[in-house]
């Protein structure tokens, strides 16, 4: 393939690229956005592989690489469970962050790669090669620390070291001296040993940064790393001269951080303070208060909340991550049709954080076909619970807890909430009253108009939808 023929082709997949970010910003559009961005990176491998840079005799090796990727990634897309899929990201991240690093090395070791560079270009090149080693081994030590976390296979709670601060100082003052020494060096020998020193140092640097962060934050520090990993790529960009590879990583870079801060403003939780760490557990257990109820619950049957539901006129749903935990939406969308065909405005109401990943209930919802158009955001509809007859919480905690609004030394205060209990009945599902992912108490179910209607979601639902019926 001609150099100009790559070149078109490069400019084609970073316009699909682009459009399937937009596209994955609506679900609408979603699908449509996926496509976008498996043709492009389609174009995208093709262009690179048969581009003027890789010569035939490589070819055998790529396609065995391609073939063993492939494997690998089918394998996984087929196994994963939608709850696994933070995991999986994290671990494709730290894939990223080991790319980086190994054609950093590569790229300083093959003397080919820079004997057309000298003065100011041979120390660009230098730092691009550091900087790029850099990021890599920061994202790739800490999304392992995250798939670890999110697996449960290392403890979720943040683990703090006594001087941890003056450890990152010093780790910082070695990279950058390092960094100094790799730069007046013309021995390779010496530049490979300046490397890998720093390396080890970001290495340790990603594993104590993540390490630190408690269970509740690891979603923020998924799609940090997420940012983190297009920044290697665009490093690895600028090392081998590849622009796609430098748009593609800035875009990805780019997303994630704006990602990470619109999950911050979710939980009202400063980047800076994620990033410091210390805050959450391993979920489910309680990280604050003494997690024990402070007050009396009224519970219902599912008779009761069939009659309820079938009484009203308005009719707001929130689903959460018992919800996801118990597979209830296919049950949630019969319920749903069964009220709108009698005439019922169902609405669902989606916190940004339901759940244990961005989108989790918009994606479960859309798999049960619940209709886009009544499922909204949290935005959209708080106002309107006064003029809610019941408001059924599925599975969902944190992110219906007035506490977070009234109580300011809650873990949550000022974490924006669905004002569930201002609708004239609020009825909340889940199998006892423990905490949520933030560990603490929730005053809504204590409410007078509050009930509570325990047991496994799907479960009560199908009681639900039966009584319905009946
Ligand atoms: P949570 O606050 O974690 O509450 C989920 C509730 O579901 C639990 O209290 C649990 O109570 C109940 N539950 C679990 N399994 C159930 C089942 N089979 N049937 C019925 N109920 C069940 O979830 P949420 O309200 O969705 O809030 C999300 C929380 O996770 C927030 O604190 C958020 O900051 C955090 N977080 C969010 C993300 C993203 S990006 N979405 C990622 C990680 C963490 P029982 O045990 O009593 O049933």
């Amino acid at each position: 393939m001609s150099q100009s023929l790559a070149t078109v082709s490069y400019i084609g997949a970073t316009i699909l690229f682009i459009l399937c970010l937009g596209g994955l910003s609506n679900q609408e559009t979603a699908r449509r956005g996926n496509l976008y961005g498996m043709v492009g990176m389609g174009i995208a491998v093709l262009a690179t592989v048969f581009g003027p840079q890789v010569s035939s005799s490589a070819y055998a090796w790529i396609i065995a690489a391609m073939l063993i990727g492939a494997n690998i990634g089918l394998y996984a897309a087929r196994t994963v469970q939608m709850t696994q899929m933070p995991e999986l990201v994290a671990l494709m991240h730290s894939m990223v962050g080991l790319a980086a690093m190994f054609v950093g090395f590569a790229n300083y070791i093959d003397p080919a790669a820079s004997a057309h560079l000298s003065g100011a270009e041979h120390s660009i090149h230098d730092v691009e090669i550091y900087v790029g080693i850099l990021i890599g081994a920061v994202t790739f030590s800490g999304s392992i620390v995250a798939f670890g976390k999110l697996s449960g296979k290392i403890s979720g709670n943040p683990l703090i070291l006594p001087a941890r601060q003056g450890l990152n100082l010093l780790g910082l003052l070695v990279v950058v001296f390092c960094g100094w020494l790799f730069l007046h060096t013309d021995s390779t020998s010496a530049g490979v040993m300046y490397l890998i020193v720093m390396t080890i140092v970001a290495l340790a640097f990603g594993v104590h940064m993540v390490m630190a962060i408690g269970g509740a934050d690891m979603p923020v520090v998924v799609s940090m790393l997420n940012s983190y990993s297009g920044w290697a790529a665009a490093a690895t960009g600028f090392m081998l001269s590849n622009d796609l590879l430098i748009v593609t990583g800035a875009l990805v870079g780019s997303s994630g951080a704006i990602l990470s801060y619109i999950m911050c403003a979710a939980m009202n939780r400063h980047f800076l303070s994620v990033i410091s760490g210390g805050f959450g557990t391993s979920g489910g257990t309680p990280a604050a208060g003494d997690g024990q109820p402070a007050g009396e619950v009224q519970p219902i049957l599912a008779q009761e909340t069939a009659e309820l539901l079938l009484d009203a006129k308005n009719v707001i749903i929130i689903p959460g991550y018992g919800m996801a935990v118990a597979q209830a939406q296919h049950t949630v969308y019969e319920i749903t049709r069964l009220l709108r065909d009698k005439g019922v405005n169902v609405r669902f109401g989606i916190h940004p954080v339901a759940g244990r990943m961005p989108g989790h209930m918009n994606v479960l919802l859309a798999e049960a076909k619940v209709p886009y158009d009544i499922v909204l955001e949290m935005d959209e509809l708080n106002e309107d619970f006064p003029k809610t007859d019941v408001a059924m919480v599925i599975g969902a905690n944190d992110i219906v807890n007035p506490g977070a609004q009234d109580d300011p030394n809650s873990p949550i205060a000022g974490m924006p909430v669905l004002e569930a209990w201002k609708a004239a009945t609020s009825i909340v599902m889940k199998r006892s009253m423990a905490s949520g992912y933030a560990g603490v108490d929730n005053p809504l179910f204590y409410k007078d108009n509050n009930r509570m209607l325990f047991g496994d979601a799907k479960k009560m639902l199908d009681e639900v939808l039966v009584a319905m019926k009946a």
